[in-house]
């Protein structure tokens, strides 16, 4: 398929490029910077890109390309430390900068020839990032836009089809970065627009049908949004010979199971094994107060149901999952791959040895938002589709000290209030999560004339990209004078409502 290739040189921003890349509706992939030359030459990508990174290209331990990459007549846009890299590679010179400057800077576009900046004003704002400095262009190259504090902030040889930006197209304080992406991907490397959800699912479906043949698939959905999409999507290929198994762990948010059952069971007519296991689940949690515990336990209960449940489900040969692109990107360790650590301190540790099931992972070239249109697209509810992140483990880690049947119901009644006015007013999908803790701490109130002696309940809202770091969300004050009154008011049991007000780091998301 049609491409470009994106090697990864560490920067924190190498999966922005690719987001915006694909939102130009080219498909694009992220490989390790060291991706030998004859490996790219065989899956004919139609263009290059080098992320930047926070290297020096004099550092001992540099990551550097195969030099054979600028020999595959492709296009290649190298982006800040990329374009050391052509200077490096390529006869240039390059002069370690005193110290690493970002900030806005006015760009101007020297050379109205250039088909990077085809349609682009003579002067517009852009992001720099100035570290190193390239003090001579390499060979064949010309300067074709100046900032004031670099005399070469953006370079290229015409014929070759090579470019270098010193600052960042693809971060939205470069307003008009987009439409330099474009101009390379579409302008210079002749790319067309065939990456649309629709193709996607085309193509897809014909993968799955390929893989599976007329074997059995199953399907553990959570109900959040990649299994979710990932059902509906392999349902599509497969009907019948898809099932999905939802298990009720007992610690799920009010109307959850039902919705489930709705929308798959119900709307799509898909295969649904519905088991209700929160007896086991709670049982098991009853008097259990250590958050790691709580952790292992429902952890270890969920694989024994689901293994018990594909059993009694019938013979099948695959296992779908809901992996997404962020999870199997091969990244190079600096910066680290902050989807796969969230992944890693939860979730299902592996199904046992025994149950040998071949996967079926068609979101895996997906990033999140994709898999939200895709969503859209196979027709799931804005409901499930927009949904916020919701931990495997539940409103167990938002009930602070032992889970009991009577805290379940205070929470779900007062998290049930905070989704329904963040809904209302439009908060829900602007943030990365909110939603409420029971604190086991009981203090005194009124309510007419009598005392009360009851629980507290904290709201969290907060703003964040990965789940790594999150700052607290300013909701406005009438929105939070509603969600007290409303919990206060409405949920027998509580008598008091407090906001957490803190980052992550240093603390978490979730309280547990
Ligand atoms: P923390 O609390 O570590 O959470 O700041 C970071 C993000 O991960 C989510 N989270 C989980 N997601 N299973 C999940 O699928 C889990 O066990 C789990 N624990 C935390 C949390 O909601 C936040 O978005």
């Amino acid at each position: 398929m049609e491409h470009i290739v994106i090697l990864d040189f560490g920067s924190q921003y190498t999966q922005v490029i690719a987001r915006r890349i694909r939102e130009c509706q080219v498909f694009c992939l992220i490989k390790a910077y060291n991706t030998p030359a004859a490996e790219l030459a065989a899956q004919k990508p139609a263009g290059l890109i080098l992320s930047g990174g926070p290297a020096s290209v004099y550092a001992e331990k540099a990551p550097l390309p195969d030099p054979g990459i600028f020999e595959l007549g492709v296009p290649v846009l190298g982006i800040c430390y990329g374009m050391q890299l052509l200077a490096h590679f390529l006869g240039g010179r390059v002069e370690r900068g005193q110290r690493r400057e970002y900030g806005k800077g006015l760009l101007t576009v020297t050379d109205n020839e250039s088909r990077l900046f085809k349609g682009l004003p003579p002067e517009f704002q852009v992001w720099n990032s100035h570290g190193d400095r390239l003090t001579r262009l390499p060979t064949g190259f010309k300067t074709v836009a100046i900032t004031a504090n670099s005399p070469h902030a953006a370079i290229e040889h015409r014929r070759k089809k090579m470019f270098g930006l010193q600052f960042h197209p693809e971060v939205v304080h470069t307003p008009r970065g987009m439409e330099i992406l474009s101009n390379f991907v579409h302008g210079i490397c002749g790319c067309g627009r065939g990456w649309t959800m629709r193709n996607y699912i085309e193509q897809a479906v014909e993968e799955i049908r390929q893989q599976v043949g007329r074997e059995r698939v199953i399907l553990g959905l959570s109900g959040g949004v990649d299994s979710s999409v990932a059902a509906a999507l392999i349902h599509r290929a497969i009907g019948d010979q898809l099932t999905c198994i939802f298990v009720n762990n007992g610690v799920l948010r009010q109307g959850e199971a039902e919705t489930v059952r709705q929308v798959f069971g119900r709307n799509f007519k898909i295969r649904l094994h519905y088991e209700d296991a929160s007896r086991l689940f709670l049982g098991r949690l009853k008097g259990v107060t250590d958050p790691e515990r709580k952790r292992k336990i429902i952890g270890r209960t969920f694989i024994e149901v689901f293994d018990a449940a594909t059993r009694r489900a019938g013979k099948a040969r695959f296992l779908a999952q809901g992996t997404l692109y962020p999870d199997v990107i091969e990244s190079v360790p600096i910066g680290g791959n902050p989807a796969a650590l969230i992944k890693s301190h939860h979730n299902v540790g592996g199904l046992p040895k025994r149950m040998k099931f071949q996967l079926v992972e068609p979101l895996k070239c997906l990033f999140k938002d994709e898999v939200r249109r895709l969503g859209s697209e196979l027709g799931l509810p804005k409901e499930i589709v927009y949904r916020q992140p919701f931990p495997g483990p539940g409103l167990a880690v938002r009930i602070l000290g032992e889970v009991t049947p009577r805290r379940l119901e205070i929470l779900r009644h007062a998290d049930a209030i905070v989704v329904e006015e963040m809904k209302a007013t439009g908060w829900y999908y602007r943030i990365w999560q909110s939603f409420a803790v029971l604190l086991p701490v009981r203090s005194v109130g009124v309510m007419g004339d009598e005392r009360t002696y009851d629980y507290t309940i904290a709201v969290r809202a907060v703003e964040s990209q990965d789940g790594m770091t999150a700052d607290w969300v300013k909701l406005p004050y009438d929105l939070l004078e509603r969600l007290s009154n409303r919990i206060i008011n409405e949920v027998n049991g509580v008598n008091r409502v407090v906001l957490d007000i803190s980052s992550k780091p240093p603390a978490t998301i979730e309280w547990e």
